[in-house]
């Protein structure tokens, strides 16, 4: 049956969500499943804001026969060409042979790269701020390239200040039932997959998403429809922004650390755990640990977005990194993370190469300063170096409580 949701006068959801998917994008864990947004506007001409993924045709394509209630389609507005908002194009072309397809050229040059049924008929191109007028909504564009590709752009609705924003402000995470963030306990249930979604999806293009913001600076904004996961709406708009502006400024939510370590032994981890019990005995409450063996990496990329200070912890591989801690690091370099404070620990038996690996790492990424030189461990941490290791977790502690930012 369908399932559409009134989320303004006129002004329909007709998504739909994923729980069976286990990874998007094929890579990034999926454990709370995903929603795909899509929002039709009945008016004088009727218009549909970006398709949803292919796992969700049958509910989406029924959802706007309902909606549609026997009339016909005047505009597919295309806010972004990935696959998972672009997969139902040439089906609703088929079945709406006269719409109006909207969007800029690359959204078309894309259109042809993705699908062989010639739409080109059907083609609306727009421009940054060309407007379309529905009856008694009018759409404008404001092209907001690289959040997350190229052709992307917001489709704004004048009348009731309404942004259709394509990938940003989404989330990780199925919806049940409840459409808008203040209806759920948001800190508790979509904060912390919010912010993976943002740090592994969009997190690269921080000055992109800060560009869009200062040409949306001065937009009257009510509500903002995402492509992924809850609407905002009211004073929760201010919220999310505050989020967004940290996240793509690369600036720390929290003083806090995160400590993440490679071992194949448990040597390694055994030293960052008492690294670890040091700083809480200096009075460190927030502090995450992970094992980059076990925890996929989007999680600890997420946490690296949240907090201020990072401990890096590796044994030697092969004369070179152990390689789950390399990749991660050449993520985080990817992803343009930036202004970090940093403290190194290292473990190696016969050939010391974790500590200049990563210290090399950091170097490719800007701004992440070395606390205090490298701990570089023989194989095990002795009772004997326990004055090194507590050298460390002053010097940790002592940035910790020096450093300015957020709380
Ligand atoms: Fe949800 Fe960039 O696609």
């Amino acid at each position: 049956m369908h399932n559409v949701y009134e989320i303004s006068p006129e002004i329909f959801w007709i998504g739909g969500n994923d729980r069976r998917i286990e990874r998007f994008e094929n890579m990034f864990p999926l454990p709370n499943g995903v929603a795909y947004n899509s929002y039709l506007i009945l008016d004088d001409k009727t218009a549909i804001i970006d398709t949803v993924d292919s796992s969700i045709s049958a509910l989406y394509l029924e959802n706007i026969k309902h909606v549609l209630g026997g009339r016909s389609l005047d505009y597919l507005i295309i806010n972004h060409m990935e696959p998972d908002h672009c997969a139902n194009i040439e089906e609703i072309a088929r079945r709406y042979p006269g719409v109006k397809i909207v969007g800029n050229k690359k959204t078309f040059q894309f259109m042809e790269q993705y699908y062989s049924l010639d739409m080109s008929s059907n083609y609306l191109e727009v421009q940054e701020g060309s407007e379309l007028n529905l009856g008694s909504h009018t759409l404008r564009f404001y092209l907001a390239p690289m959040v997350h590709w190229p052709e992307v752009m917001f489709t704004y609705e004048v009348q009731k200040g309404i942004l259709f924003s394509a990938d940003a402000f989404g989330s990780f995470g199925a919806m049940a039932g409840n459409l808008f963030a203040d209806e759920v306990e948001y800190d508790n249930q979509f904060l912390d997959e919010a912010r993976r979604y943002y740090a592994n999806i969009v997190g690269r293009y921080g000055s992109q998403v800060q560009a869009v913001f200062r040409k949306l600076g001065n937009l009257p904004i009510n509500m903002i429809c995402s492509l992924h996961g809850l609407i905002w709406r009211g004073e929760d708009i201010a919220y999310i922004m505050g989020k967004y502006d940290l996240w793509s400024r690369y600036l720390p939510e929290k003083k806090g650390i995160v400590l993440v370590y490679a071992s194949m032994y448990g040597n390694t981890e055994n030293a960052m755990n008492a690294l670890a019990a040091k700083l809480a005995q200096r009075g460190v409450k927030d502090m995450r640990m992970y094992d980059v063996s076990k925890t996929h990496p989007s999680y600890i990329i997420s946490d690296i977005f949240k907090y201020s200070h990072i401990v890096l912890g590796s044994c030697t591989y092969n004369m070179n990194l152990y390689f789950p801690m390399d990749s991660l690091l050449r993520e985080i370099s990817v992803l343009g993370v930036k202004d970090r404070k940093v403290a190194v620990l290292g473990n190696h038996t016969w050939a010391s190469a974790a500590v200049k690996c990563i210290t090399e790492l950091l170097g490719t990424m800007k701004g992440m300063e070395l606390i205090t030189a490298p701990l570089d461990i023989r194989s095990t941490l002795k009772a004997g170096q326990e004055e090194e290791l507590n050298a460390v977790a002053d010097a940790i502690y002592a940035s910790l409580m020096e450093s300015g930012e957020a709380q």
